[in-house]
């Protein structure tokens, strides 16, 4: 048995993923942001769902095929962005990308990924999502577009979440911040994690930003394709008229990742989004942030059935994507899951997240007596249950 596989849940490749990793890495991973309330709300969040299940439901047949923008999934979740995860282990995003066509679901490429969309989709074909960060030059955001309908990506998303960058305070304790600090107790601590530090040496330290290098000088360094990034996003001054741009100049599905207010979420429903992605980054953002599950249902009333409505922040559990559906979510992304497990043992460790999530995700769906996804939804929650009942229970007077 390989030490990835005897991982038997998400928080076992987590742990693999710090041993591997010096602190200075896994802390950029795991942080969130100032006193990482958000990380404890997006967890809370998912804790406090109670699910009541139905016995004596032939559910002997399950599966969990879900449909997004006309196409069929395997699952119902796919993987979020996650930027520089070449510097967590050498490829990263290619095996995510691997992992995503063989798994069929969908990989959201991030806007600060190593390796470019042109790499990623000679491995994940339709499975590869590119997700752009407004640039202040708008004639790079523009062109990552282009990019991605001369490749013949389906779906993009925009990140609305990151106006301003944030205050990610273990990032400034430990010197993660450009140009990276390497001091002596940093390199020292490195040197504990043998394995990490052959692997990014290898590839030659810090890893190219490979959407951006050739919007860099020609025979650019990777710092040098970083500044030019950092010069460029984020941007605070996108408005909504960006969004209209993007929308003219995509024919595809376009999703805006990181709403979190029902306002916003009419008002992109209204210039033409396909659907949203309702996210507080992973509790990276602003610290205050409720999480996306509790915003969900009234992001739902605002826009009516018929817009698709994805979800991430704090998933780490297949019973957490479930519960996501059954308060109305369509599909559901994951950031640090799936990203422990790329970290933890590459390509392998990739699969092996995926494959923990589908296993739960079917447990869980026995155990409720769903036989598929479409027989998820509110009627599962304790507090329909219980609303029900009180309304049986009175007659339907109240
Ligand atoms: C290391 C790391 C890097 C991230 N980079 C990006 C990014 O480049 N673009 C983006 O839109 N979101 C980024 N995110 C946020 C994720 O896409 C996602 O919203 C978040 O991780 C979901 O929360 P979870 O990690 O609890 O699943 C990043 C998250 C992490 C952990």
């Amino acid at each position: 048995m390989s030490r990835i596989d005897s991982a038997i849940n998400i928080d076992d490749l987590k742990r693999m993923a710090k041993r591997r990793l010096p602190k200075i890495m896994f802390d950029f991973i795991e942080g969130g942001v100032e006193d990482e309330v958000g990380l404890r709300t997006n967890a809370n969040a998912f804790r406090d769902v109670r699910l009541v299940p139905r016995y004596y439901i032939d559910t002997s047949k399950r599966e969990q095929k879900a449909t997004l923008f006309g196409r069929t999934y395997a699952s119902p979740f796919g993987i979020a962005p996650t930027g520089m995860a070449g510097a967590f282990h050498k490829d990263a995003e290619l095996f995510l990308s691997q992992a995503a066509h063989e798994a069929d679901i969908p990989y959201l490429m991030s806007g600060a990924s190593n390796a470019s969309m042109e790499e990623g989709f000679k491995l994940a074909g339709k499975n590869l999502w590119y997700q752009i960060y407004g640039a202040k030059n708008r004639a790079f955001q523009l062109d990552l577009v282009k990019r991605a309908i001369d490749l013949g990506l389906t779906t993009i998303a925009v990140t609305c979440d990151v106006p301003v960058s944030s205050n990610r305070e273990r990032n400034r304790r430990n010197g993660f911040v450009r140009p990276l600090k390497m001091t002596l107790p940093t390199i020292l601590e490195a040197m504990l994690h043998p394995a990490w530090v052959l692997n990014y040496y290898r590839q030659g330290g810090l890893p190219m930003l490979g959407n951006w290098q050739r919007y860099a000088a020609s025979g650019s360094t990777p710092d040098q394709v970083a500044d030019l990034f950092a010069t460029q996003t984020p941007d605070a001054s996108q408005v909504w008229g960006d969004i209209e741009a993007i929308r003219a100049a995509w024919p595809g599905k376009l999703l805006i990742k990181g709403i979190m207010h029902p306002e916003d979420a009419r008002i992109a429903v209204g210039m033409g989004v396909d659907g949203l992605l309702v996210s507080n980054h992973g509790g990276r953002q602003l610290d205050m942030m409720p999480s996306p599950l509790d915003m969900l249902p009234m992001i739902r009333s605002a826009v009516g059935p018929d817009v698709p409505l994805l979800l991430d922040s704090g998933v780490r559990r297949g019973s957490d994507i479930v519960a996501a559906l059954c308060m109305g979510a369509d599909f559901v992304l994951t950031g640090r899951a799936t990203l422990y497990g790329a970290t933890a043992g590459g390509l392998e460790g990739v699969k092996k997240a995926v494959s923990i999530l589908q296993r739960e995700i079917d447990l869980v769906m026995g155990q409720l007596g769903a036989l598929n996804l479409d027989a998820l939804g509110p009627h599962y929650l304790l507090d329909t249950v219980r609303a029900e009942e009180e309304r049986r229970n009175t007659g339907g007077r109240r």
